[in-house]
């Protein structure tokens, strides 16, 4: 199979922060082939004989089950373990687990809290590590949401996308991928809620290499222009206890039908990791409007991921 792959210094995928444009592009590219080949009922056994781990410390539903069909269609096997079940949950090292892991497997994908549990898995693990969703990144997620992107619109670099509500992980893979990308990014949060300054700083100095133009802002008004509208929840896994200051705080920044036609543009798409907080950050009328895309880029979690495990595994 022809596909450029990642370097075998870095054989984990922790953050879109390492991977290069020229990777992202390849991952595309792979995914696409990969998604036509899946319609067309063609057999993949790519990764025949290999097997994932998956531990989850948090709730899934399309991680969990993306990757343990990925793997499935692809010829390999996939392996849940929650983490409370692992004898992690009893206090054994995640040093340690990666070392044993990787006596069983071919590859570890990890839902953890702390973004710190990626980087120690992939320190210690001698198989490649893949972050399902961290406190501080959801990589896969931006690679299934630019592939959409890119099918959508038949192009990524020049557009807009402006992500609306927390500066969380989802935004933060947003801005990476975007940067690389040359995908403009807005973020529009309220005051106290934007992404961590060093991703921002990251992404203003790969965008000055791309052309893209990453712009904070707290002023709803700032969508204007954009190709794309993205929300995710208001409070994240983890932050439940906020979640009604936080319901109060992000009021002004729901998307509904009054945002989107800020915009300006008839054709924006709108975007959705899910899970969606219906009536929250967006409405109904939005989320299940023929400007949705949500259920495009829910599976292409599948097909993206597919390109990822092929070119880290095989
Ligand atoms: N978007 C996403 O990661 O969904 P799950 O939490 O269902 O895996
Ligand atoms: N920001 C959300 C994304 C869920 C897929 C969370 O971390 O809960």
């Amino acid at each position: 199979m022809k596909t450029k792959q990642l370097s075998n210094a870095r054989r984990s995928l922790a953050s879109l922060s390492d991977v290069t444009k020229a990777e992202l592009e390849a991952w595309f590219d792979l995914a696409l082939r990969l998604k036509g080949e899946t319609k067309a009922g063609k057999p993949q056994n790519i990764l025949a004989g290999k097997n994932l781990a998956m531990i989850f410390q948090k709730s899934s539903t399309r991680t969990r089950v993306s990757f343990e069909i990925a793997m499935r269609q692809l010829g390999g096997g996939a392996l849940y373990l929650s983490g409370n079940e692992l004898q992690l949950g009893r206090g054994e090292t995640i040093a340690d687990t990666a070392r044993v892991l990787s006596r069983y497997v071919d590859g570890i994908m990890a839902r953890v809290f702390a973004h710190s549990d990626i980087v120690t898995l992939a320190k210690y693990a001698t198989v490649p590590v893949i972050n399902g969703l961290s406190d501080f990144s959801h990589p896969c997620q931006a690679v299934a949401d630019y592939l959409t992107v890119l099918e959508h619109k038949g192009r990524l670099t020049g557009l807009t996308l402006a992500y609306v509500g927390d500066g969380n992980n989802v935004a933060h893979s947003l801005l990476f991928g975007g940067a690389k990308l040359g995908v403009n990014v807005t973020i529009v949060c309220p005051k106290g809620y934007e992404p961590q300054k060093a991703v921002v700083d990251r992404a203003e100095s790969d965008g000055r290499q791309s052309g893209a133009r990453i712009i904070v802002s707290d002023d709803p008004a700032a969508v204007k222009g954009a190709d794309v509208i993205y929300t995710d929840v208001w409070a994240s896994m983890g932050q439940e206890a906020e979640h009604a200051e936080r319901v109060r705080i992000f009021k002004p920044y729901q998307v509904n039908a009054r945002l989107m036609a800020m915009t300006g543009k008839k054709d924006a798409l709108f975007m959705h990791c899910l899970p969606a907080h219906r009536g929250e950050e967006v409405t109904d009328e939005v989320v299940d409007s023929p400007n949705s895309v949500v259920l495009d880029e829910a599976e292409n979690r599948l097909h993206a991921q597919k390109a990822i495990l092929v070119s880290l595994m095989a």
